[in-house]
């Protein structure tokens, strides 16, 4: 064995690694749209995927789950602190989503985040056989395209963004953009969600580097200055697994399930619903502010109406995570103190995750979903509703600034979170609006989710990349 022809690269692996109480290893399956994309591929090529072991100080070995090859890299708690809390969620994060909540800027941070992608690029470097394929994932392993072209100048090398790359006046911000701009241009490949998501890219490369851009290619000098290499950088809209939440729908023990929650919430005209990890991206205040005025205008009431809004805890150790915390649950509080009936709260809040049936049937049982996210890279909750909607039921309330929304716009009733008056003028629409106008717009927003599923994202994404002229074209 020389190595595996794919590797992908990624802070987190595809499964959850557990410890009993013996410390004998084992691993479960944790649900991500990013292994259910893979898997096809990665089995076929016999793939191996490296990522985090997940815990301070886990020392696992590499190990088979579910026909992939799993290369688990270990991080001090120390990194964990300033890799992953600190530079990806506490630099990068907001910085990437329109400084949303201030980016905080640490040497420190920066010099683990260098160390920690090394890592990242040594274990991809030990595992790739010759010519093999990489694809690394997302703002966490930005440098690692460009470690590992120094080590391994036959691989082919592509690179993801799963969330925004932001506008240049933002970027620029970052003591370290030129690193991380290099650190990119190691791919010969680098996807974005969106088409402004690569143009403010190439805008970056060039403002900080002297490198010849046409469109949307990049020509790197090679050892004595001549044209080089190109890299490509260009826009692939990541999607769900379309087909297989179509399907979990339809089963029976969902449907039924969809029925209970909407029983158990005292069969409500409308349940509105929000779904989100509790992150101050994406707008879960705006959206409450604007349902507690039209409770308050009395254009919806209690009797007849809830918003069920799952927060799922996420990144639990940065300040920004926990000050969000306190104020949503400040703000629900309010709202039901000052709305709520026995019998009838204003919001059910609901602050864990749960496993795909159980959304898929909340889903099910929403009449009208909201995603009003002030920065988003793509927004997966607003496919997956779509595609749970296979009786062409619901409304979809999307904000403008996700990924998404380049996509679902004609389906979709669009809104900008900012704009408290025109989104609560759109809920109350949505709230209203009659089965024929919902079932056209679901239609659209059906064909589109169902025909672009995240397959057919991988498959394009490896067909670009495996097209680019190889190394050896070059010399
Ligand atoms: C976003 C990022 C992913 C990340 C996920 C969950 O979708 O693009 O890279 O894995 O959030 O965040 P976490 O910090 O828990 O991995």
């Amino acid at each position: 064995h020389d190595g595996h022809d794919l590797v992908v690269v990624a802070n987190r692996l595809p499964v959850d690694i557990t410890l009993d109480d013996d410390g004998k290893v084992g691993w479960k399956r944790s649900p991500g749209g990013l292994v259910t994309a893979l898997e096809p591929v990665m089995q076929k090529s016999d793939g191996a995927w490296v990522g985090w072991s997940g815990g301070p100080d886990l020392e696992v070995e590499p190990f088979d789950a579910d026909d992939m090859y799993l290369v688990p890299v270990t991080l001090s708690a120390d990194e964990i602190e300033r890799y992953y809390e600190g530079f990806s969620n506490d630099t990068l994060w907001p910085l990437y989503h329109d400084v949303i909540a201030p980016p905080a800027f640490h040497r420190q941070w920066w010099d683990t985040y260098r160390r920690v992608n090394q890592r990242f690029a040594d274990a991809a470097a030990a595992q790739a056989a010759p010519g093999a394929i990489v694809w690394v994932h997302d703002y966490q392993l930005q440098l690692v395209p460009r470690m590992l072209r120094e080590q391994r100048p036959d691989l082919r090398i592509g690179f993801f963004n799963h969330i925004p790359f932001p506008p240049l006046e933002l970027f620029q911000q970052l003591p370290w953009r030129r690193a991380v701009v290099d650190g990119l241009l190691g791919a010969d490949l680098i996807g974005f969600q969106r088409a402004g998501d690569a143009s403010n890219f190439i805008r970056a490369v060039r403002r900080l580097t002297d490198y010849t851009t046409r469109g949307p290619i990049i020509t790197m000098p090679d050892a004595n200055g001549k044209p080089g290499r190109h890299v490509r950088a260009a826009s692939f809209p990541i999607s769900i697994d379309s087909n297989h939440f179509d399907q979990l729908a339809r089963t029976p023990e969902v449907q039924a399930r969809a029925k209970e929650i909407r029983a158990d919430l005292g069969d409500p005209d409308v349940m509105m619903l929000g779904v989100d990890r509790l992150d101050y991206t994406k707008g879960i205040r705006h959206r409450i502010k604007a349902y507690g005025e039209i409770l308050q205008d009395g254009r919806l009431d209690v009797g007849h109406a809830t918003l069920v809004q799952v927060a799922s805890p996420s990144r639990e150790n940065v300040g920004a995570y926990q000050d969000l915390r306190e104020h949503v649950e400040g703000l629900v509080g309010r709202i039901n103190g000052e709305f709520g009936e026995i019998g009838h709260s204003a919001i059910h809040y609901l602050h864990h995750s749960y496993p795909p049936e159980e959304m898929a049937a909340m889903y099910l049982a929403a009449d009208v979903m909201l995603v009003t996210s002030l920065r988003d890279g793509m927004n997966l909750v607003a496919k997956e509703y779509v595609a749970a909607r296979s009786d062409d039921r619901g409304v979809l309330v999307l904000s403008e600034f996700t990924g998404a929304a380049d996509e679902m716009s004609s389906g979709a009733l669009l809104v900008n979170p900012h704009d408290i008056d025109g989104m609560k003028d759109s809920i109350v629409a949505a709230a209203h609006m009659d089965h024929r106008e919902q079932r056209r717009r679901m239609r659209r927003l059906r064909r589109r989710v169902l025909s672009d599923d995240v397959a057919k994202w991988s498959d394009s994404f490896l067909g670009v990349l495996t097209a680019m002229p190889s190394r050896s074209e070059y010399v």
